[in-house]
């Protein structure tokens, strides 16, 4: 069997799974604690458990032979794709749509994703990477893909992966960023402090926001536990001790911007991300098929929503935000004209991204409407692309939600790590 139809297998058991899950847990919330619940549910249910013969069809793929890949700016395209990733996950910056594409990436050659074994992500919190899903070879092997929630460390994720992974960042204007991170956390995630400051502003959050940030602000817990608060540097490793102080602190942001411009080989910029992919496809030599995607994760609120006024853009305000969110507006201010620059040394590069969009339209029109029923679609070769098929599981996969995806991601690899241990049926759970 091959891996993809292996591969799709794995996914119909996943969902059927999950739905059994759902049902399972509302019933059992009646009856047990949460916590014990939690805690032994493997043991309560042994029944949920995905058996090990489930995941017998996947054809493992051995890895691509380690070849020590230059630092970026040193290789010479044309050599083999880049396997090994490191994808610093910043918050709302189409970030999940960058995850989607490489969790896809990875599930064709089965590489190893630093994942948590509970979360679908390591931390929002913390710079730590702890609780995660072993290397299917062994604790001192190093990972070939970073796609999930953490603050970067640069040197506790260097414990991870090899030194010759390219390391790419992303980011996004600003203000866009922020209005977005504050409507999505609002209405999805909301937290005390979120609802406080929208029971202060209830018709006009946003313009609520951008003159009273505090308002929506709790000073005691600190940034990692905002998401509105200069966001991007705070998953990018800005010092988060003394916070409020270090973001008057010119001399401060400056180091910080120097610091990502070595720990990154490539910052995107969200706002052009058909660029930023196509860029980002020359850079790690991958196929045009590696970089299609289906746009997801973005917002969708009612036209007469609150979240939908007008922003007052009038000098006051904005410069009262960008006060607020000055290590963001330095950063991006940094980073994007820098893209622009590249993206412009590029040769024919506006003709590959119009291509690339041509594709993703393509793409986008079967999966959405004729996949269940043609099943395969064919992108033809052309200057940009050698021909390549989408099928419906290609799709599924582009469709999957990041919860979903990771959760998926995670059993591959246990399955992996099982198989490589010879211990597809032993009765427990391993640690
Ligand atoms: C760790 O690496 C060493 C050599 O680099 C090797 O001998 C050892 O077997 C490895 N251990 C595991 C658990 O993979
Ligand atoms: C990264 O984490 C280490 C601990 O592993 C810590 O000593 C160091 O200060 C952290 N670096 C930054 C920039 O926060
Ligand atoms: C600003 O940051 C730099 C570098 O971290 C530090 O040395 C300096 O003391 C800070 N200045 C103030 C006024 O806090
Ligand atoms: C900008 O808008 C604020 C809030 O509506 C208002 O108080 C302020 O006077 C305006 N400033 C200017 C320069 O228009
Ligand atoms: C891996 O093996 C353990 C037992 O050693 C088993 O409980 C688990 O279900 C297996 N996982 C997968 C995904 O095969």
């Amino acid at each position: 069997m091959d891996t993809e139809t292996a591969a799709k297998n794995g996914i119909a058991l996943l969902t059927l799974a999950e739905k059994f899950v759902e049902k399972s847990l509302l019933a059992l919330l009646v009856l047990i604690p949460v916590g014990v619940l939690y805690f032994s549910m493997y043991k309560i249910w042994p029944g949920l458990e995905l058996q090990p013969h489930d995941f017998k069809a996947v054809t493992v793929q051995p890895l691509a032979p380690e070849h020590s890949t230059p630092r970026l700016l040193r290789i010479s395209r044309g050599e083999s794709e880049v396997r090994q990733v490191v994808f610093a996950k910043v918050h709302k910056a189409a970030s999940t749509t960058v995850q989607n594409i490489l969790l896809r990436f990875s599930v064709f050659r089965a590489l190893n994703i630093l994942l948590s074994k509970r979360q679908h992500q390591i931390g929002e919190r913390t710079d730590l990477i702890q609780g995660i899903v072993p290397h299917p070879e062994g604790n001192n092997k190093t990972f070939d893909i970073l796609c999930v929630h953490l603050i970067f460390n640069a040197s506790n994720v260097a414990k991870f992966f090899s030194d010759s992974a390219i390391r790419i960042a992303i980011l996004r204007e600003p203000l866009k960023q922020t209005v977005s991170a504050l409507a999505y956390y609002s209405k999805n995630f909301p937290s005390k402090i979120l609802k406080r400051g929208r029971a202060k502003h209830p018709q006009d959050p946003i313009n609520g926001f951008l003159r009273h940030p505090e308002d929506f602000y709790d000073f005691g817990n600190g940034p990692a536990f905002s998401y509105v608060n200069n966001r991007m540097s705070v998953d990018l490793g800005f010092d988060r001790t003394n916070f409020e102080t270090g973001k008057t602190n010119v001399s401060k942001i400056e180091a910080f911007i120097k610091q990502v411009e070595e720990q990154f080989d490539l910052v995107l910029i969200s706002d052009y991300f058909d660029e930023s992919m196509v860029l980002m496809r020359r850079y790690l030599n991958w196929a045009m098929k590696d970089i299609i995607y289906i746009k997801r994760n973005a917002a969708h609120f009612p036209k007469d929503s609150v979240w939908h006024r007008d922003i007052n853009r009038n000098a006051t305000v904005m410069e009262r935000f960008r006060t607020w969110n000055l290590i963001d507006y330095k950063l991006y201010e940094h980073f994007e004209p820098k893209f622009l620059d590249t993206i412009k040394q590029e040769q024919l590069f506006k003709e590959e991204v119009s291509a690339y969009a041509e594709i993703l339209s393509k793409v986008s029109n079967f999966c959405l409407r004729d996949a269940a029923r043609t099943k395969i679609f064919h992108i033809p070769e052309s200057e940009w692309t050698e021909e390549f098929a989408v099928t419906e599981f290609d799709c599924k996969l582009m469709l999957l939600s990041e919860m979903k995806f990771i959760k998926y991601a995670r059993l591959l690899q246990r399955a992996r790590f099982n198989q490589t241990n010879n211990k597809m049926y032993e009765g427990k759970v391993h640690k």
